[in-house]
């Protein structure tokens, strides 16, 4: 059985004593029953730590350096994050695509550098307004899961969740219907399966992310291939996801 996990992007909100109140809020939560990160800037990822030890909150990054040290200034490597208690790092999510020239080339090496650290990480993929216009979802999709698991093999797969996320869903409170996250989230099954075998389809924990809160949560997690979601704005919100976390438990 997969895991369900639900997992807040808090993207650049928060400073570290206003993460420390969040992180805290969060992991007061006595009804968590599924697996719950919350990713925070770099900077709060220390204050994160010490308000959610001893709760079931893990803890996550927004990105990761390919490399194991050296000149590249201003980014963070897979060894620093894991020995700040790191445990799940987001690779590709679709606002570093767009604003800071990830590329699938790029998304493939930091998550080979994130996994050969023994971090987790939440792979994003999602097609834009303009291509699911065309009709071109599932050749992005197919391309993007193509390129940015190159050379990855089933035993690391077993560290990886992919989170599809359409661009056009994220942030903009348009929320894709449960039939269009569905059907995208099987497709990606269906090509984990192809690249990796059915087990490790089978085993892969596939999120929905974009727009997703406390009211549409259990609609979305009803469906079949849906294992969980990734969410920006409602995670800001303790309220909110934890609401969003009841629905994740209740699957
Ligand atoms: P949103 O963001 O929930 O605010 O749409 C989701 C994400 O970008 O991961």
């Amino acid at each position: 059985m997969r895991k369900i996990v639900i997992a807040g992007n808090w993207k650049m909100n928060k400073t570290p004593a206003e993460a420390r109140e969040l992180a805290g809020a969060i992991a007061a939560n006595d009804k968590i029953g599924c697996e719950v990160v919350i990713c925070t800037p770099f900077v709060d990822l220390f204050a994160a730590k010490e308000a959610i030890a001893g709760s079931k909150v893990h803890l996550g990054a927004q990105n990761v350096h390919w490399a194991e040290s050296g000149a590249f200034t201003g980014e963070i490597s897979a060894a620093m994050l894991k020995e700040v208690g790191v445990e799940y790092v987001i690779v590709g999510h679709s606002e570093r695509r767009q604003y800071f020239g990830e590329t699938d080339e790029t998304v493939n090496a930091r998550t080979k550098a994130a996994l050969a650290k023994g971090l987790k990480v939440i792979l994003c993929v999602g097609e834009s307004l303009e291509q699911r216009q065309k009709g071109v979802t599932a050749d992005v999709i197919t391309s993007q899961i193509r390129s940015d698991l190159a050379g990855l093999t089933a035993q690391e797969m077993k560290d990886v969740v992919i989170a599809y996320e359409p661009v056009w869903a994220i942030g903009t409170g348009l929320t894709a219907t449960k039939e269009q996250a569905q059907e995208v989230c099987a497709l990606i099954r269906s090509l984990l399966k192809d690249l990796f075998g059915a087990e490790t389809a089978a085993d892969t924990t596939i999120q929905y992310g974009g727009s997703m809160n406390a009211g549409n949560a259990a609609d979305l997690l009803s469906m079949p291939d849906i294992d969980g979601g990734l969410i920006g704005g409602a995670s800001l919100k303790p309220a909110d996801f934890a609401a969003i976390i009841a629905a994740g438990s209740a699957k």
